[in-house]
C-alpha cells in the first residue's frame, strides 16, 4: 500500500478503482505482501527448517488458502469446517494440526479418517475420546498434547492463553501423568508437545521463559517427542508504538533449544502472515458534527471488522486521496450498527473529510473478515485480491436474500 500523488494504491491499482469496481464495504488483499510475508518468515527461522502450519482462524479465505499451498506450508485448524476448508485448498492432511479445547466426537472422527498429521488435545477426556475412536477404527492416532505452561503473554488480556486461568492446555502435573498413562496406549502414539501462549506478542520474552518451561518439562518426562508446537502469537506493528516483533533472538532461543533436543519445531502463525496484508474500504455515509465531536459515519461497521469493538484494538484509517485541508475537531469514525462500541477509531485532528469519500481501514487481514458476522442483519463484505495491476472477486459480498 503507497500513495502515487496523494492517491492510495494496493499495488499498481488505484483504492478509488477497486472501490467503484467492487463497492463497499470490501476487503482488499496484496498478494505481493502476502508473498513477502510468508517468504520473510520462511527465512526468519530457515535455519530450524520448522513445519509452519497457517493459522486458519486468522483468514479462512480459500484462494488465500491456496497461496498458503503453494507456500509449502500447512494448516492449523479448530474445526471440521476450517479442516474441510484447508484440504479444498489442496493443503496435505499430513500438514495439518487440529487445535482446540472442545473439539465434537464428529470432528475427531473426521479428522481421524483423513488422517491429519496431529490432533493436538487439551484435555484427559478428549485423549479417552480419541483412543475410543481409534480402538473403533483399529487405528493408531498421533495426538499432541497441549501444555499450559503458566505464561503471561504480556499481550491484550483477551488474547492470552497460557496463564493458569486460561481455559487452554494442561497444567505440567496433569501433562506428566497422562504421558504415563497413555505410554502403553495400542492406539494412541503421543508425538508432539504443543502450546500457545497468546496472540499479539510483541516482546520475545515470554516466548524465552516458555522455551526454558519446555525443556525442563521434557526433561522430566523423559518422553521422546518427534514435534514440538510452539504455536504462533507473533505480533505485527499496528501502530508505530508496537514493537517490532524480534525474530532474530526467537529464532537463537529455539536453536539453542534445538541443541538439546531432537525434534521438529512446528509453528502456527497467523497474524504475521496475514493481518497487514489487507486494508477494509469503506465509505463515508454521512458526517455529523455535534457540540463534542465529528462523527464519520461509514458502511462498514462492527460486524465487518470487530477488533476495535471487541478488544480496543487499535486499526489506522486512511483516506483514499490526500490533501492538506486539515479539520482539528476529534473525530470518531463509527460504522451504521446500533452499539456504542460501534467505533473504529478516535483522532484528534484529521484531514477535512467529505461525504461519499472513501477511506481505507489498515491491517485487517488478521481476525477481520474471519470475525466477522450478520450482526443487524447485514450482508458480509466481499474480499478481492490484487496481483500487480489486476483485481479480482475472491469471496462475492453475501447477497441480502440468502440471509433473510
Ligand atoms: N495457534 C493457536 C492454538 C491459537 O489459539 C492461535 C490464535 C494461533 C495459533 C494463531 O495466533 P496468531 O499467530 O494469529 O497470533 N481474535 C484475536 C486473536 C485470537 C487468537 C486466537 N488464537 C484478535 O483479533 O486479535
Amino acid at each position: 500500500m503507497h500513495f502515487k500523488k496523494n492517491k492510495l494504491f494496493i499495488e499498481k491499482v488505484s483504492g478509488l478503482k477497486i472501490v467503484q469496481k467492487f463497492g463497499t464495504p470490501t476487503y482488499c488483499y496484496s498478494l505481493k505482501k502476502l508473498k513477502d510475508n510468508i517468504r520473510n518468515f520462511q527465512k526468519n527461522f530457515g535455519s530450524i527448517n520448522p513445519l509452519s502450519c497457517f493459522s486458519v482462524k486468522s483468514n479462512n479465505n480459500l484462494q488465500i488458502l491456496k497461496e498458503i499451498k503453494k507456500s509449502g506450508m500447512g494448516a492449523d485448524v479448530v474445526s471440521k469446517g476450517e479442516l474441510i476448508q484447508a484440504l479444498k485448498a489442496g493443503i496435505s492432511p499430513k500438514k495439518i494440526v487440529f487445535s482446540g479445547v472442545g473439539k465434537k466426537t464428529e470432528e475427531l472422527k473426521f479428522a481421524i479418517e483423513k488422517k491429519i498429521l496431529l490432533i493436538n488435545a487439551e484435555s484427559e477426556s478428549e485423549i479417552f475420546e480419541i483412543e475410543r475412536l481409534a480402538k473403533l477404527k483399529k487405528t493408531v492416532v498421533n495426538i499432541g498434547i497441549r501444555l499450559n505452561p503458566n505464561i503471561d503473554a504480556r499481550t491484550l488480556k483477551k488474547i492470552s492463553t497460557g496463564r493458569l486461568e486460561d481455559k487452554f492446555g494442561l497444567t505440567e502435573k496433569v501433562f506428566l501423568n497422562i504421558l504415563n498413562n497413555f505410554k502403553n496406549s495400542n492406539f494412541i502414539k503421543v508425538k508432539c508437545l504443543s502450546v500457545h501462549i497468546g496472540s499479539q506478542i510483541t516482546d520475545y520474552k515470554p516466548y524465552s521463559r516458555m522455551i526454558n518451561v519446555l525443556d525442563k518439562i521434557i526433561k522430566k518426562s523423559k518422553h521422546l517427542f518427534d514435534y514440538i508446537d510452539l504455536g504462533g502469537g507473533m505480533g505485527i506493528q499496528y501502530e508505530k508504538k508496537n514493537k517490532l516483533f524480534d525474530y532474530k533472538k526467537y529464532n537463537l532461543i529455539i536453536k539453542k533449544f534445538l541443541k538439546k533436543h531432537n525434534v521438529k519445531i512446528i509453528f502456527e502463525p497467523g497474524r504475521s502472515i496475514i493481518a497487514n496484508c489487507a486494508v477494509l474500504f469503506s465509505q463515508i455515509i454521512y458526517i455529523k458534527n455535534t457540540e463534542k465531536k465529528r462523527f464519520i459515519i461509514l458502511d462498514a461497521a462492527m460486524n465487518d471488522l470487530i477488533r476495535p469493538a471487541l478488544y480496543g484494538s487499535y486499526h489506522n484509517i486512511i483516506p483514499l486521496i490526500k490533501s492538506n485541508k486539515k479539520n482539528k475537531r476529534i473525530h470518531d469514525f463509527v460504522g451504521p450498527v446500533c452499539e456504542t462500541s460501534d467505533k473504529f477509531l478516535t483522532v484528534k485532528g484529521y484531514q477535512h473529510l467529505k461525504e461519499k469519500e472513501y477511506v481505507a481501514i489498515s491491517d485487517v487481514g488478521a481476525y477481520g473478515m474471519s470475525l466477522s458476522s450478520n450482526y443487524n442483519l447485514r450482508p458480509k463484505a466481499s474480499e478481492v485480491m490484487i496481483e500487480n495491476k489486476s483485481s479480482k472477486v475472491i469471496l462475492k459480498r453475501q447477497k441480502l436474500f440468502n440471509i433473510i
